[in-house]
Formats: structure tokens, C-alpha cells, sequence
């Protein structure tokens, strides 16, 4: 289908964003309400939801908030009935909530520790997506972007439920992909390179001299700021990647280019 090159938005989309009120997750919730999608954001952190939602809607856009604990079935559930009950439909999704468990060498982690990296971070996109393809499959189409990492193509030590479940998320990625492309939706990844957000600053906070190690790291020299994730993410889940599919796409200043 030939296409001219109007820009694409986000127009009229409704969209759950998990992991919603962090650095990634709040910057995407943000560019999309602006680019004209109803977003719905989900998380554990209530009160940041609440001021999230404030923001959005002050700035003229749409949003919900909804308590969302990503390990739970029932609350992932109830995230997609959520969107559908308040905004009749469903057409996008941006499965980004994830947690760095704590380092550890693989024969010092505990099975709860494992546990609970691979829950948060692989099973949590499993339940997403268990539950998000049958209302886009009744719409005829919908788009998936999920968060993995650079850790989901290379090994890093002292991370290995979170290596391990973050490679799973591009297994998974690929195999949602293939299933149901031909049905209308398309399913990515971005693999994040080191962003400035919770996440790595408290890293930085117990350990100040990673900073300069993990900047040197990649090989653009610095950090990503949550925004520069948030456009690729939004752009994957907008028609103007209509022949994107099962791509799973470093974000990562050249960190998995070396
Ligand atoms: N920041 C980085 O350097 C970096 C690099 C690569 C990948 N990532 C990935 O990007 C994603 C977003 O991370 P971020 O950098 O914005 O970090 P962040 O800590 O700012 O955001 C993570 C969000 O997930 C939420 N969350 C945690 N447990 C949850 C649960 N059980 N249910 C629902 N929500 C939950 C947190 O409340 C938080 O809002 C994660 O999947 C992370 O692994 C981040």
C-alpha cells in the first residue's frame, strides 16, 4: 500500500502502558497523549499514577490510571478490561514495567530472587500479551511494543535473572510476532541502552564511580535520556512502522554494536 508523508500520530489510539509513572514508561505515556492516544497507565506507584494522569490531563491530553501489579494475572486482566470499559477498545500496548532484583553471581542467587526477576520481567510480557491479543484480534489488528535491554542481547554479569529473563522477552517478542502478524498485529521490542531513570540512578546512588564506567560503556558517550526511548517506542506503535514486525530493536547508543 503506497503511503505519502503526512506525518503519523497517535490519533484516536487507546493504549495500557505498564511500569506507566517510571523514567521510560512516563516519557512514553507523555509523547503518546501528545501525538493524540487515550493512554491508561499502569503501575504499582499509585500516587506518581495520580500526578501522572494530572500532567496528562492538564496538558489537554486523556488518561486513566489503574493499580496494576504486573505479576498478577488478575491485575493484568483487569488492566485490559480496564481500557475496554473506559475507552472501547484497545489497540496498543507498551509492556515496559521492569526491576533490577539486586546483583548477584549466579551461584550466590537465590530461587526467590530468580523467581522474582523472571516474574517481573519475562512473565509479566507473557500475561500482557496473553491478554491484550484477543481484544486487538476482535478489533482486527493492534501494536505490542515490549521492553527488553541491551541485557536481552548480551550476558552482563552479576545480573543473571535479569539477563536471562530480558534475552526471553526477544524470545517471546518473535514468537508473538509470527503468531499473529498475519492477523493484523504487529509485535516489537526496544532494548534499552543505559537511561537515566530510577532504575540506574539508584545503581549510580550506591555506587558513584558507575556512572563515568557505564557512560564510557556506549560508545555515543553518554546516557539516554527516558525521551529518546519513548520516540522509538511510539513510533513502533504507530502505522508509520506498518511493516515492522518481530523486531527487536537496540535503543542503545552503540552498546551492543561493540
Ligand atoms: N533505565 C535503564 O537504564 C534501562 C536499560 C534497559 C532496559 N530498561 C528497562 O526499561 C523498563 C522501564 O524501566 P525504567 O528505566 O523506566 O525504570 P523505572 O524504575 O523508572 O520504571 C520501572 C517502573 O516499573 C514499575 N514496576 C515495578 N514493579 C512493577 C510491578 N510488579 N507491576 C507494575 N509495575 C511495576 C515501577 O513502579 C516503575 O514505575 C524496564 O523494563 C527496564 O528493565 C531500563
Amino acid at each position: 500500500m503506497a503511503r505519502g508523508f503526512e506525518s503519523v500520530g497517535l490519533e484516536g489510539r487507546v493504549l495500557t502502558i505498564t511500569g506507566g509513572t517510571g523514567g521510560i514508561g512516563s516519557a512514553a505515556a507523555l509523547l503518546c497523549a501528545s501525538r493524540g492516544a487515550s493512554g491508561v497507565i499502569a503501575d504499582i506507584d499509585t500516587e506518581k499514577g495520580g500526578q501522572l494522569v494530572d500532567s496528562i490531563r492538564e496538558a489537554g491530553g486523556t488518561a486513566e490510571f489503574i493499580r496494576t501489579d504486573v505479576g498478577s494475572e488478575d491485575d493484568v486482566a483487569a488492566m485490559v478490561d480496564f481500557a475496554v470499559s473506559r475507552f472501547g477498545r484497545l489497540d496498543s500496548a507498551f509492556n515496559n514495567a521492569g526491576i533490577n532484583t539486586g546483583n548477584s553471581m549466579i551461584v550466590d542467587l537465590s530461587l526467590d530472587q530468580w523467581t522474582r526477576g523472571l516474574t517481573i520481567n519475562l512473565t509479566s510480557i507473557f500475561l500482557c500479551m496473553k491478554h491484550q491479543i484477543p481484544q486487538m484480534l476482535k478489533q482486527g489488528g493492534g501494536a505490542i511494543v515490549n521492553t527488553s535491554s541491551s541485557a536481552g542481547a548480551v550476558g552482563l554479569a552479576m545480573s543473571p535473572d535479569y539477563v536471562a529473563a530480558k534475552h526471553g522477552v526477544v524470545g517471546i517478542t518473535r514468537a508473538a510476532a509470527v503468531e499473529v502478524s498475519g492477523e493484523g498485529i504487529r509485535v516489537n521490542a526496544i532494548l534499552p541502552g543505559g537511561t537515566e531513570t530510577p532504575i540506574l540512578l539508584n545503581a549510580f546512588e550506591q555506587n558513584p564511580s558507575l556512572r563515568g564506567i557505564v557512560e564510557q560503556g556506549h560508545p555515543i558517550g553518554r546516557i539516554a535520556q527516558p525521551e529518546e526511548m519513548a520516540e522509538a517506542a511510539a513510533w513502533l506503535l504507530s502505522d508509520a512502522a506498518s511493516y515492522v514486525t518481530g523486531a527487536c530493536i537496540p535503543i542503545d547508543g552503540g552498546f551492543t554494536a561493540q
